[in-house]
């Protein structure tokens, strides 16, 4: 422990490629809620276009971005998607009228590749970067 005071809200990249279940269970522990920046990748892992989230969004007579909102969201996530399309951010809070069953959440599981193509915390000389930031 680092902190004297806990976060009671922790951002952190998570998206169906960048799973972090291990680092949600320690927030847990800690009673910090954990919040997701970039919950579409950023449009990365060609995510519109990726089968297994298509094949679910379709079951559910949802989209792709609506399956990794809810993905998040069943796992205790707090989502913040971004989009400058008034119809997209309709979409994107039209996320509570439907439930990922196990077979679905079994199915997005083995997406995770364990690793960010974003901002990598554990890269030493990227942190160090970041501490000279607005020196
Ligand atoms: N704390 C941090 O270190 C940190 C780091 C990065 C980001 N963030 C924050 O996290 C939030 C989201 O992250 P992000 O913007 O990086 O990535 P994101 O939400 O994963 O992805 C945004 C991309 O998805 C597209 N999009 C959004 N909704 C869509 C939909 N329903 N269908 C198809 N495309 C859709 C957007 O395009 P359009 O805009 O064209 O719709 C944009 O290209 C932002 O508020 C950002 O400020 C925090």
């Amino acid at each position: 422990m680092n902190v004297r005071v806990l976060p009671a809200v922790n951002q952190i990249e998570c998206h169906p490629f960048y799973q972090r279940s291990k680092d949600l269970e320690v927030m847990k522990e800690f009673n910090a809620a954990p919040m997701a920046w970039a919950p579409f990748a950023e449009g990365g892992h060609d995510i519109w276009n990726n089968p297994v989230l298509k094949a679910i969004a379709e079951k559910h007579g949802k989209t792709v971005a609506q399956v990794a909102l809810h993905w998040n969201i069943q796992r205790g996530v707090i989502v913040i998607p971004k989009s400058v399309h008034a119809d997209r951010m309709i979409e994107n809070m039209d996320v509570w009228d439907f439930e990922l069953d196990t077979d679905d959440m079994e199915k997005i599981a083995p997406l995770d590749t364990g690793k960010t193509e974003i901002f990598d915390h554990y890269d030493i000389n990227l942190v160090k970067l970041c501490n000279t930031i607005g020196r």
